[in-house]
């Protein structure tokens, strides 16, 4: 059987890392034996000299947009949105779609990101981006206003590929609250539930919404969230909740749900500082997601742990808020349960073999033990020192060498992508 072999091994089910081989068995962790103890193929010698971290879970972005990247920098939301962004995107096509997807995923792999869960459109072209690299991800199609037609190629996505070699969930993909009116919601809401599917929701990102909510339609979050049904779907995806109130999570802690933190996109943004003290106090699910390449701009979520866990001490003046060890569950277990991968996310006997694993054979790593793992990957750790990258006990990616993608042909088919819908 396939085997890492000599790691440092961490996941967020134990306090200190320990060294051992991990041993593989279709697709499975199918044991963890004391080092250099494993007999059978080697997907990575460590050499004592790796660490080995469950796979990255980016739980928020749209892919294809990498082509947007540098696009409209520094303008207000609105702005930005509908004089770049809306212009561009209107001339999409399924082959840029494509190319963008391949682009972002090249980007993830590279950085140690095993999963990751996206809205946009044409996403045929991004299950099949996710098959063809061996990642995992969680898709819907993105469905703004009141649309038959957008919530048909929703529905025909998650039939072709939800469960598609258990490496794709799909859910369905309202946009946001102010996107889409109340019945066709609650009309998504019910498809969902008839068909036993998950929903993705943009979820008050910016303060005007929360205004819209209580100014407009005079109903409190927490009461949207409960009437419209959306708490009740088989797992809801909320991105961004900056400003959902800190005295309203008690509906939101539940088994089903997940918050997704992009702290990056919202000060690019200048959208606020979502309130995670309280979330993780009020026992609410978070995970980290980088959005899109747009409003990032990169695809990186060991960028985007080291901003969870410094923003918010700046921010509060408390150094003890938002913890490394909370942030690294975060990046992995949490972002994957919450997309649907509920066997993936630690590093033990029974789980997907999803994992990255990080060279400490380099200055940033003098000093680190089993003892202080998370602070290290948090505080000094880089995607710079991601050695391999492995879903479903597929090796993808392994020193600086990509095993499932053409990089070459990738980034010369997003460059002429690129070119063509900026010229
Ligand atoms: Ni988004």
């Amino acid at each position: 059987m396939p085997t890492v072999r000599n790691a440092l091994i961490w996941d967020a089910g134990r306090d200190r890392a320990e060294y051992g081989d991990i041993v593989i068995k279709d697709g499975y962790i199918s044991s963890i034996t004391a080092p250099k103890e494993a007999e059978g193929s080697i997907l990575y010698d460590c050499k004592g000299r790796c660490l080995v971290l469950p796979g990255l879970v980016n739980a928020h972005t749209h892919v294809s947009m990498t082509l947007l990247r540098g696009l409209g920098e520094e303008l207000p939301l609105m702005e930005w949105l509908q004089k770049k962004i809306f212009p561009i995107e209107d001339r999409l096509t399924a082959e840029n779609i494509r190319s963008g997807a391949d682009l972002a995923i090249m980007e993830m792999i590279a950085a140690g990101i095993t999963c990751f869960a996206d809205m946009y459109y044409f996403m045929d072209e991004v299950a099949m981006a996710v098959l063809e690299s061996g990642m995992r991800a969680a898709l819907c199609r993105g469905l703004p206003g009141d649309n038959p037609v957008k919530l048909a190629e929703n529905l025909a996505l998650a039939k072709t590929y939800n469960g598609c070699e258990e490496r794709i969930t799909v859910q369905l993909g309202p946009h946001a609250p102010y996107t889409v009116p109340r019945p066709a919601l609650e009309h998504i809401v019910e498809t969902a539930l008839d068909k036993n599917l998950g929903i993705q929701f943009h979820w008050l990102e910016t303060k005007g919404e929360l205004d819209s909510f209580r100014n407009e339609y005079k109903i409190e979050p927490a009461d949207y969230l409960e009437q419209t049904g959306l708490l009740g779907v088989k797992e809801l995806i909320l991105a961004h909740c900056v400003w959902h109130p800190a005295d309203q999570l008690s509906v939101v802690a539940r088994d089903n749900v997940t918050f997704v933190h992009n702290p990056k996109s919202n000060m690019k943004l200048g959208s606020g500082y979502a309130p995670i003290k309280e979330f993780i106090s009020s026992g609410v699910r978070v995970a980290l997601g980088t959005d899109g390449a747009a409003s990032n701009n990169r695809l990186d979520m060991w960028d985007e742990m080291r901003f969870a866990a410094l923003v918010h001490k700046g921010y509060h003046l408390d150094p003890t808020i938002a913890g490394a060890r909370g942030i690294l569950k975060m990046a992995t277990v949490n972002g994957a349960c919450g997309a649907g991968f509920r066997d993936a996310g630690f590093i033990k006997a029974g789980q997907r073999a999803d994992m990255v694993i990080v060279d400490m054979d380099n200055p940033r790593y003098v000093g680190c033990d089993p003892g202080n793992v998370p602070e290290f990957v948090v505080y000094a750790g880089s995607s710079r020192d991601v050695r391999a990258t492995i879903v479903n006990g597929n090796v993808l990616y392994k020193d600086g060498k990509f095993n499932t993608l053409d990089s070459e042909k990738i980034l010369a088919a997003a460059s002429r992508d690129r070119r063509s819908l900026t010229s």
